[in-house]
């Protein structure tokens, strides 16, 4: 099957935010799946750069609409490597080719009599440049934007918009499918209820440049959503163009603010063309701040970049996706997306991996064992089943964009997955030689469990997946996998070398926030599922998540000095690179003079504790010795070139 899918095109008078990451992140994640299902998948993003807003925004700073829209425009298309979208091609409404295909769109509507002159009076929303209807209007301003709308009276041209009103009611009834979700789907007809208005396509060039100019008459541009929307068919080669054959399988994904004009012009005006219909629209609601609206005036614009730098691309991606319910509004909150990082990813499936990968290498000499058929029993098969239907359910909730039900079905699994661990105990079936065949059997269903966890998540989290893959031993495999081969039950070659490999969701961060203590963290959870994933594995090992709780930093002493009563005590002043005070067991080992200095290292997050009534904020680490005689030696650990007090050791 072929599918094309697209974002909206961008205005370029604002900069990305996680609003328009969010839509191009579904996209992305969309097409990465339709290709694991094995589709043949165009992905299409852009900016949206004529009309109104944009030369009013250049003109405010002083430049020429072009010249702004090539700077804005170049951030949109540099923000989404970061995030791991890959779209196939990236269009721009300035690019030369488009401004030919709208001409000739224009003049092949003119030629057959679906666009006419006439005056035309109305109000005006410069924000979503279109007229509004008198019924749309909230107290006489525009909903979306709060602001009240010109009044403008003038001559232009019409778009023959309600001749095909009748065409619009009958295909969105008979295909369900056509708009989703249905709220969005019924929205759209109770609005074809009323008679369609004829659409206003031009502005005269008296009041308007920055624009393509109508090829029937050279004192009007075009009206920018006639001009933004066929950037779906510019971007695939219109008319005949080699690419063309992906119209068939054209699924448009936009936010509830531009419903209209996808889900009413655009069917239109693609039916005038002469064109099929689109395949599918995709709607989903807004992103929020903190319960509150996401806006330049109140500051609290989230930028997509500035996440990634703290949180990791694969936190971002999962968070956006598993939040949001599809259609909803959703906010945004960092605490929710710390939560759902420490939770969802470090303790559910990054536990997941590092501990079934542990006890491959430790039982199994880091290959997968071959599966003894006689042990395997009643709680496999049901965990082999689960796993298979997990795959069905997820593939049913990507294919309808229901993002965070897909995940759900994954999680669960994950859930089954480190109860298994459990209540198997590979390391007391380690202990016994009789139970070596079972043995094998539990860590081959852990190992290809892992194996399609990895083919799952891939279109969510490519990085994260492909750390797994590599993990696995299945790199090129896995990146060449399709659904249909590989995601059933026991695909996972016995004899398959692995890799411990980094760590899958790395604590990162400029800032480090204060992370709750074990047993904080512990209260939040149902008893099920702290059984299931103790912080620390039962054979006293931990994880990389739980080694990077602990913070530790290079510290330069500054002065040192006896405690008065305490002769195994010196009381430190450090910079690391804020100053603070350390009691340090070290006075039977070094002189104060000689501590001044030295660059140690400290833990740098550890309760504060009163020793001899002075506060210590943090521990300074030292190497002990004890020889035959029971003499004791310490050694303070330092670094071993020159770097700056309060480097993070890790
Ligand atoms: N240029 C038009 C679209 C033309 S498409 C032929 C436009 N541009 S826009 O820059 O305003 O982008 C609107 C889109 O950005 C929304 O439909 C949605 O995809 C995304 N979002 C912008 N703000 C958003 C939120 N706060 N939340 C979710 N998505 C949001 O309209």
């Amino acid at each position: 099957m072929t599918t094309y899918i697209t974002t909206p095109i961008y205005y370029v008078n604002a900069m990305p935010h996680i609003g328009h990451a969010y839509t191009t992140i579904i996209a992305d994640t969309y097409a990465r799946f339709r290709r694991l299902c094995g589709d043949d998948v165009r992905f299409q993003t852009g900016t949206d750069e004529h009309g109104e807003k944009i030369a009013q925004a250049a003109e405010k700073e002083g430049v020429e609409p072009r010249e702004y829209a090539d700077r804005i425009s170049a951030l949109f298309c540099q923000t989404w490597p970061d995030l791991d979208i890959a779209p196939d091609y990236f269009i721009r409404t300035t690019d030369a080719d488009h401004v030919k295909v709208v001409q000739d769109i224009l003049q092949k509507v003119y030629d057959r009599g679906d666009i006419y002159f006439s005056e035309y009076s109305g109000h005006y929303c410069k924000g979503c440049e279109r007229f509004l209807t008198e019924k749309e209007l909230k107290e006489g301003k525009c909903p979306d934007h709060l602001t009240v709308p010109e009044e403008i009276s003038e001559q232009n041209y019409f778009f023959r918009m309600s001749k095909y009103q009748d065409w619009l009611i009958e295909h969105v009834e008979s295909n369900p499918e056509y708009i989703t979700p249905e709220r969005y789907r019924n929205e759209v007809l109770s609005f074809l209820r009323e008679p369609l208005e004829d659409l206003c396509i031009s502005r005269p060039c008296s009041r308007l440049t920055w624009g393509i100019p109508l090829p029937f008459d050279e004192n009007f541009v075009t009206y920018v959503w006639f001009d933004a929307l066929i950037n779906y068919l510019t971007g695939i080669g219109y008319p005949d163009g080699s690419c063309f054959d992906y119209w068939a399988g054209a699924e448009h994904v936009i936010a509830k603010d531009i419903l209209k004009p996808h889900a009413i012009y655009w069917p239109t005006m693609i039916r005038a063309i002469g064109l099929p219909p689109y395949r599918r629209l995709h709607v989903h609601g807004y992103w929020n701040v903190d319960e509150t609206k996401m806006s330049k005036s109140l500051g609290n614009v989230i930028r997509p970049h500035d996440l990634v730098e703290e949180y990791g691309v694969d936190t971002v991606r999962y968070f956006l996706l598993r939040e949001m319910s599809f259609g909803r509004d959703s906010s945004f909150s960092t605490e929710a997306l710390e939560a759902r990082r420490d939770s969802d990813l470090a303790n559910d499936v990054g536990n997941l991996f590092s501990r079934a990968l542990t006890m491959l290498a430790k039982y199994a000499d880091s290959t997968v064992p071959a599966l003894d058929k006689d042990t395997v029993t009643e709680e496999d098969r049901v965990l082999a089943d689960a796993l298979e239907k997990m795959v069905a359910d997820y593939s049913v909730a990507m294919n309808s964009f229901e993002f965070h039900k897909a995940l759900q079905s994954i999680w669960e699994v994950i859930g089954m997955l480190n109860r298994f661990i459990v209540t198997n105990a590979p390391w007391e079936l380690a202990k016994d030689s009789d139970q070596a065949g079972r043995l094998n059997t539990v860590l081959y269903f852990l190992a290809d469990s892992l194996r399609l966890l990895a083919l799952v998540l891939r279109p969510v989290m490519p990085s994260a997946a492909e750390k797994m893959a590599a993990a696995l031993g299945l790199k090129k495999e896995l990146a060449a996998a399709k659904l249909d081969d590989e995601g059933c039950w026991g695909k996972m070659q016995a004899g398959t070398v692995l890799h411990q490999g980094e760590a899958l969701f790395p604590r990162l961060g400029k800032k480090k926030k204060e992370q709750p203590n074990k047993q904080e963290k512990g209260q939040g959870k149902k008893a099920e599922e702290q059984a299931v994933a103790p912080e620390v594995d039962m054979e006293g090992l931990i994880t990389f998540e739980q080694f990077g709780e602990v913070e530790l930093r290079v510290a330069e002493i500054v002065t040192a000095e006896k405690i008065k009563k305490a002769n195994k005590l010196l009381k430190l002043t450090v910079k690391a690179p804020e100053e603070r005070t350390l009691v340090a067991g070290i006075a039977k080992h070094y002189s104060p003079e000689e501590l001044v200095g030295k660059k140690v290292i400290i833990v740098a997050n550890l309760k504060p504790a009163k020793l001899m009534g002075i506060t210590s904020q943090g521990m300074v680490l030292a190497a002990k010795e004890i020889d035959a005689d029971g003499n004791e030696r310490l050694v303070l650990s330092t670094v071993a070139g020159d770097i700056a007090p309060g480097s993070r050791v890790a």
